[in-house]
């Protein structure tokens, strides 16, 4: 372990799943109920390449992540005032993602590892989502229900013991962010589009567009292992948000550069966020109640939406159970939550050998 901190291990983590290259350094504390504290952390954001797209673009994020990866995992190091070989192991994600960025953060990860003769260790993205919420507040009341919401995931896990993640529900078609993202791209709000609806949202009045809420109570034929109740589908809500811009701007006589008055955008914005937020919260109350659930959290891009975190935080009160969420720099995609699921599985003695790939689908 590293000189002079007693035992207690630090991590390099490593991060390339979507469009953020990071790497952060993180120690164990020695401290139990708050295991880990980050000593460095920093993202390279490629929101500005993906933005005059519309969304990340797989090629071009790959070649970024590998323009950035050397300066990143340097600015940690450096963040940290460490060496490479002051960090005891190296954690790298392995999958799911965009199988491109994936292996950039995986090759290069391997290659330090092999280097310095530190041990790899391989984590699962959605599993660094999760150990966000022991990053930021200390280690959950067991068993817990989690709601890992972002751009590209939206999946409800229960949580046993520590470490241990298994999947209650997820959605069968959108993921929330991307169905955020798809409506503010209707509403011509450009990208990304969870912020800007959260902002309009504010104003205007959630109950002036009527919008349909699915409710699955049907297993899921290409998943019959899970229960089917707690799974969520975005694609309904979202097309109804198309109708009914199509249906104004036709009644409005709107020309194609014309825009919506803001008032009645504001009205969608909230309309359309109340409909995601309580789909969103009704099956994390619900499985938190049939698991008899000790805590609930909520993780991902997502979880900065201002709606979400107040509701969740009122109904976990009612419900009497702490809310664990995590703030804005470890909501978004961050490799300080990457090592932190990685010194989780490195005291499991999880180790990756050589052949450690990217796994674009890789289950949890
Ligand atoms: O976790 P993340 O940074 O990347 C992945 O998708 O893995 O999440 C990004 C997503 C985007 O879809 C973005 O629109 C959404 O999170 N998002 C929000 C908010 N902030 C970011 N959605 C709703 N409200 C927000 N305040
Ligand atoms: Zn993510």
């Amino acid at each position: 372990m590293t000189a002079g901190t007693g035992g207690l291990v630090t991590m390099l983590g490593i991060e390339t799943s979507c469009d953020e290259t990071a790497a952060a350094v993180v120690t164990e504390t020695g401290d139990p109920a708050r295991p880990w504290r980050v000593v460095s952390s920093v993202v390279a954001s490629q929101m500005d390449l993906h933005r005059e797209w519309g969304g990340v673009v797989p090629e071009l994020a790959s070649r970024q992540h590998i323009r950035d990866i050397c300066g990143v995992v340097d600015g940690a190091l450096s963040g940290a005032a460490l060496r490479l070989s002051d960090c005891d192991a190296v954690a790298v994600t392995h999958g799911p993602g965009l199988v491109g960025s994936l292996l950039v953060g995986v090759a290069f990860a391997k290659s330090l590892a092999w280097h310095a003769g530190r041990p790899l260790v391989p984590v699962h993205h959605l599993a660094g989502h999760i150990e966000s919420l022991v990053l930021e507040g200390g280690e959950m009341p067991l068993p817990a229900v989690v709601l890992v919401v972002s751009g590209g995931h939206t999946s409800l896990y229960r949580i046993p013991s520590r470490g241990r993640y298994e999947l209650l529900g997820r959605t069968r078609d959108d993921a929330a962010g991307e169905a955020y993202d798809k409506v503010a791209r209707l509403l011509g709000l450009g990208y990304p589009g969870g912020p800007a609806i959260d902002r309009l949202a504010q104003s205007g009045d959630d109950r002036a567009v009527a919008l349909p809420r699915t409710r699955l109570t049907h297993a899921d034929r290409n998943a019959r292992d899970l229960p089917g109740h707690l799974d969520f589908s975005f694609s309904g809500v979202k097309t109804a948000v198309s109708r009914y811009v199509i249906g104004r701007r036709t009644a409005l006589e709107l020309g194609p550069e014309e825009a919506l008055p803001d008032r009645e955008i504001a009205d969608i914005c909230a309309s359309f966020q109340r409909v995601v937020v309580s789909s969103l919260l009704d099956r994390v109350f619900e499985a938190a109640t049939g698991e008899g659930a000790r805590s609930v959290g909520l993780a991902g891009g997502v979880s900065a939406n201002g709606r979400l975190r107040r509701d969740a935080a009122s109904r976990a009160a009612v419900a009497g159970l702490p809310c664990f969420v995590p703030g804005a720099a470890l909501s978004t995609d961050n490799a300080a939550m990457i090592a932190a699921a990685g010194l989780r599985r490195f005291a499991e003695g999880v180790r990756a050998d050589w052949s450690l790939n990217a796994e674009a689908s890789l289950r949890l």
